[in-house]
């Protein structure tokens, strides 16, 4: 019919650094980071936790114990204490002891070189974390430069960074098998972040169809690449790759 809407789609795929170039460096650190950004990424993907005092660094899990030599979670040390304890050696070639990195450093180093796509969520279940997020991005003029993507799993997070700074885009993230394509329609935000397995063909088409973009992330390293391959036939539009030389190969951009 003629009501139909025309698809807004991507004019191409995103490619989003998931926690940096994880694949070559340990996840999060500024060296993953400036592995990804010279791969040319489109987006350098940050997870985002708070020390008991109260800054923002990178860290995706609650607890240091995966990727640290320390144990506990992030909310319980105080920044400075953080800072001493050193990540996890992951990869042979690693030369120097790296540690957790705030977001301030990550801007610091990259300044407005590149897109940040950056995961909030709540802390101890309650707000706490947007209002010096949304002003350490204003500090560099990020937000104005429209070089800022913010997504969560928590809408009460997206709802107070939306009150803070109406013109970031947000994405709304739904967990592996937790994928309500209703919810997804109705909410209204430009993009739809979901686990590759919840990744249809109806369900992309009707996000498509409402103008969204839709944006994968992939929990299982295991069946990641042929997940990738399979997505990209769905004419997904952004990645949150865990092998960024893969993703541009498929993509046909190398
Ligand atoms: O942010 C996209 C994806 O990273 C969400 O899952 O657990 O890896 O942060 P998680
Ligand atoms: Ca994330």
């Amino acid at each position: 019919s003629n009501c139909e809407v025309e698809p807004m789609v991507a004019d191409f795929p995103k490619i989003i650094a998931h926690r940096g170039a994880n694949d070559r460096f340990n996840e999060s650190t500024i060296s993953a980071y400036k592995i990804a950004a010279n791969d040319d990424v489109d987006a350098l993907e940050v997870d985002l936790r708070m020390t008991k005092d109260g800054s923002l660094v990178a860290m995706h899990d609650k607890t240091i114990d995966r990727t640290t030599n320390g144990t506990g979670e992030v909310s319980h040390y105080n920044l400075e204490e953080i800072k001493e304890i050193p990540t996890i050696e992951v990869f042979s070639n690693q030369s120097t002891v790296a540690v957790i990195p705030t977001l301030k450093e990550i801007l610091d180093t990259f300044t407005d070189t590149e897109h940040y796509y950056i995961e909030t969520r709540l802390v101890n279940d309650v707000l706490a974390m947007e209002e010096s997020l949304v002003q350490l991005l204003n500090e560099y003029d990020l937000i104005e430069k429209k070089l800022v993507t913010i997504q969560s799993f928590s809408q009460d997070s997206l709802e107070r960074i939306h009150e803070l700074a109406p013109e970031v885009p947000l994405t709304l993230l739904f967990g592996k098998g937790k994928f309500s394509l209703k919810e997804a329609k109705m909410a209204d935000y430009p993009f739809i972040g979901m686990e590759a397995s919840d990744v249809t063909l109806k369900n992309v088409n009707e996000l498509h169809r409402q103008g969204k973009e839709v944006h994968v992330f992939f929990n299982d390293l295991e069946t990641e690449k042929k997940e990738q391959e399979r997505v990209k036939l769905l004419n997904v539009d952004g990645y949150f790759t865990n092998d960024i030389g893969f993703t541009k190969k498929i993509l046909q951009l190398e």
